[in-house]
C-alpha cells in the first residue's frame, strides 16, 4: 500500500480511537465539555498517537493496551495548542482550520478545556494502568515526564521569555527539543514501552524523537512563512507577528529547509539501528521534512 493511503488509514484509526474518549456533553459543566470535543474534533493530523500506535507494533504489541495512551497523548498536545493559542500566549484566532477554543468559547473556558484535556488524559491512563500493570505504568511516567515541567511545558516557558530577544542557535535547539520534540520521543518511547521494549531501546527511541521534533518544529517555522493558511489550518506569520526568534530568521529559509531534511534524515538513520524494522514508521519520519501542512 501506498504511504499516504497507510497514512490515511492510520489517521482514521487514531481519530475512531479517540471518539470514544470523548466526555458527554451533560450536566451543568457542558460548557467544558463542549469546549474540550470542539478542540479535539477540529481535525489535526494526529501524528502522536500514529508514532505510539505503531512503534507499539514495531515492537511486536498487537493487542488494544496501547489505545488509552494513543488517545491520552493527543488530548495532551491539544490541551498544549489551546494553551497555546491564548491571548497570553501566541494569540492566535484560527487554528485547525476553524475558531481557535478561546476564541470561540472566551479566554476563561478555553484556560479551563485545557486544564481539563490534560487531566482527562491522566485520569484515562490512570484506568489503563489499573488494568494492564506495570507497562502502563512506565508509559504514563514517560508522557508525564515529557509533557511536563522538564518537557514540554519547559520549552514553552522558555519560547516565551526570548519572545522578542535575540537567540543563539543552541537556545532555540534547547526550546524545539522541549516544546516539541518532547511529545514526539513519548509516542515512540510509551508505544515501545507498552510491547515490554528494553530501556536502551527506549533511549534510542528517545533521541529519534528529538532529531523527529526538531525537524517538525524548523518546517512548522517554514510553514509559518510560505504556507497555505487555507491548507495549515491556522494563520501565517505568526511568529513575526510575536516576534519569536526561529531558524528561518536566523538563518533564512534555505539554511532552514535544510536542517529540516538533516534532522529528518538523522531521525531516520538512527531508528534503522534498531533489530525491528518498520518501513512506514521510517517514512513517517522522512515525510515530515516534506509535509506542507
Ligand atoms: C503543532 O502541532 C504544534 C507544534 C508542535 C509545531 P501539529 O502540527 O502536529 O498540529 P496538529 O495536531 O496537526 O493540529
Ligand atoms: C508550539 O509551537 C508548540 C507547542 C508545544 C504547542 P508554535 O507556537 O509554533 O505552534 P503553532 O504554530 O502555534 O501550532
Ligand atoms: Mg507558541
Ligand atoms: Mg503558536
Ligand atoms: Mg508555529
Amino acid at each position: 500500500m501506498e504511504f499516504d493511503e497507510q497514512r490515511k488509514q492510520k489517521t482514521e484509526e487514531a481519530n475512531r480511537i479517540l471518539s470514544r474518549y470523548f466526555p458527554g456533553e451533560t450536566g451543568e459543566e457542558h460548557l467544558l465539555c463542549e469546549a474540550m470535543n470542539y478542540s479535539v474534533s477540529a481535525g489535526g493530523k494526529r501524528l502522536r498517537p500514529v508514532l505510539l500506535l505503531e512503534t507499539f507494533r514495531m515492537f511486536g504489541g498487537a493487542d488494544s493496551s496501547a489505545e488509552p495512551f494513543a488517545a491520552a497523548i493527543e488530548l495532551i498536545h491539544t490541551y498544549s495548542l489551546v494553551h497555546d493559542d491564548l491571548p497570553a500566549m501566541d494569540n492566535d484566532r484560527y487554528r485547525r482550520g476553524k475558531l481557535t477554543t478561546h476564541a470561540k468559547f472566551g479566554e476563561a473556558v478555553g484556560i479551563l478545556a485545557g486544564d481539563a484535556l490534560l487531566n482527562y488524559a491522566f485520569e484515562i491512563m490512570s484506568d489503563a494502568v489499573c488494568t494492564q500493570g506495570a507497562c502502563a505504568a512506565k508509559a504514563m511516567r514517560i508522557l508525564a515526564a515529557k509533557a511536563g515541567v522538564r518537557g514540554m511545558i519547559a520549552g514553552q516557558t522558555v519560547d516565551l521569555v526570548y519572545t522578542g530577544k535575540p537567540l543563539s542557535v543552541e537556545l532555540l535547539n534547547y526550546i524545539n527539543e522541549r516544546k516539541t520534540s518532547a511529545l514526539l520521543s513519548a509516542a515512540l518511547m510509551a508505544g515501545a514501552a507498552l510491547a515490554g521494549a528494553k530501556e536502551e531501546e527506549l533511549r534510542i527511541l528517545e533521541q529519534v524523537g528529538i532529531y523527529a521534533g526538531l525537524a517538525f518544529q524548523i518546517k512548522d517555522d517554514i510553514l509559518d512563512v510560505t504556507g497555505d493558511e487555507a491548507k495549515l489550518g491556522k494563520p501565517l506569520h505568526s511568529d513575526e507577528k510575536n516576534e519569536k526568534t526561529t531558524y528561518v530568521a536566523l538563518t533564512g529559509i534555505e539554511e532552514a529547509e535544510k536542517k529540516v531534511r538533516q534532522y529528518s534524515g538523522q531521525a531516520a538513520e538512527l531508528l534503522d539501528t534498531l533489530p525491528y524494522r518498520d518501513s512506514f514508521l521510517k517514512e513517517l519520519l522522512l515525510y515530515l521534512a516534506e509535509r506542507n501542512y
